[in-house]
């Protein structure tokens, strides 16, 4: 398991602790999880996606037990409108994402919603197609001027899945209604939401090895416009 502390950009917010491991099933994982999950988890067709969902429902259990001394399996969890997970009692703040084997998990105290996105970098043979669909026409343009335009296409859509999962939504919420940057220092650059207050939020690429892309999104909860 590998630990990254991340103290939020501007310092003035609190620090965000960034637990990256494998999705590799233990004993005693299923234990840990809550009806709901287990019944999740009866519903995967493919035991390697199965596994994974309850490796990682477990980590994320193990370590949330951990930091509030209490047990893992005791923990309460709701769903957003969205369907992001977060604790009932909140508190504390956390996003889970995962990619392949690989998962990540950003957690800190409340009053900052937390997005967290990791993608395996695959080579990309449709690249312009897929940022057609997903990407403003600004980011289209800043990944083609970069020297490695496909790593600056997974710099752009991990920065982007952060954003949406800090926000507590899903693609329904427009994909280009904000708008990052593709190079190596990660910028939200603007919403068209106006309510969205661009100094209420965080957002930087972690580094967690080069077969990945992974970033980390920060939002004030009290602001308006979000979700969670
Ligand atoms: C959940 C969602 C926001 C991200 O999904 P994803 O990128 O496939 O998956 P990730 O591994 O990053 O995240 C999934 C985890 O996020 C959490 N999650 C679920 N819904 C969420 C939501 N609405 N907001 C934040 N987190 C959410 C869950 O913990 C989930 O894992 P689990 O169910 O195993 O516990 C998805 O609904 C979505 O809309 N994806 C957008 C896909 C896309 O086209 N992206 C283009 C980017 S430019």
């Amino acid at each position: 398991m590998q630990r990254v502390l991340v103290r939020s950009a501007g310092s003035a917010g609190p620090e965000v602790e960034v637990v990256a491991f494998r999705l590799e099933r233990r004993p005693g994982d299923l234990a840990a999880l809550d009806d709901a999950e287990r019944e999740r988890a009866e519903r995967f067709v493919f035991a390697l996606h199965r596994d994974r969902f309850i490796a990682g429902r477990a980590m994320l259990r193990g370590v949330l037990g951990d930091r509030l001394g209490r047990q893992g399996r005791s923990l309460e969890m709701v769903s957003g409108p969205a369907g992001k997970p977060a604790l009932a009692d909140g508190a504390i703040e956390f996003n889970l994402s995962h990619t392949e084997d690989r998962a990540v998990l950003a957690l800190g105290p409340p009053g900052r919603a937390l997005g967290v996105d990791i993608e395996a970098q695959r080579p990309l043979s449709n690249r312009a197609a897929l940022a057609a669909v997903s990407f403003a026409p600004q980011e289209r343009v800043d990944v083609e001027a970069e020297v490695d335009p496909d790593a600056a296409f997974y710099r752009v859509w991990s920065r982007k899945e952060a954003v949406i999962k800090a926000l507590g939504a899903g693609v329904g919420y427009g994909l280009t209604r904000f708008r990052v940057s593709a190079g190596v220092r990660a910028q939200l650059l603007g919403f068209v939401d106006p309510r969205e207050r661009l100094d209420a939020w965080t957002l930087e690429s972690l580094d967690l090895g080069a077969e990945v892309a992974a970033a980390l999104a920060t939002r004030v909860l009290d602001t308006p416009g979000g979700l969670t």
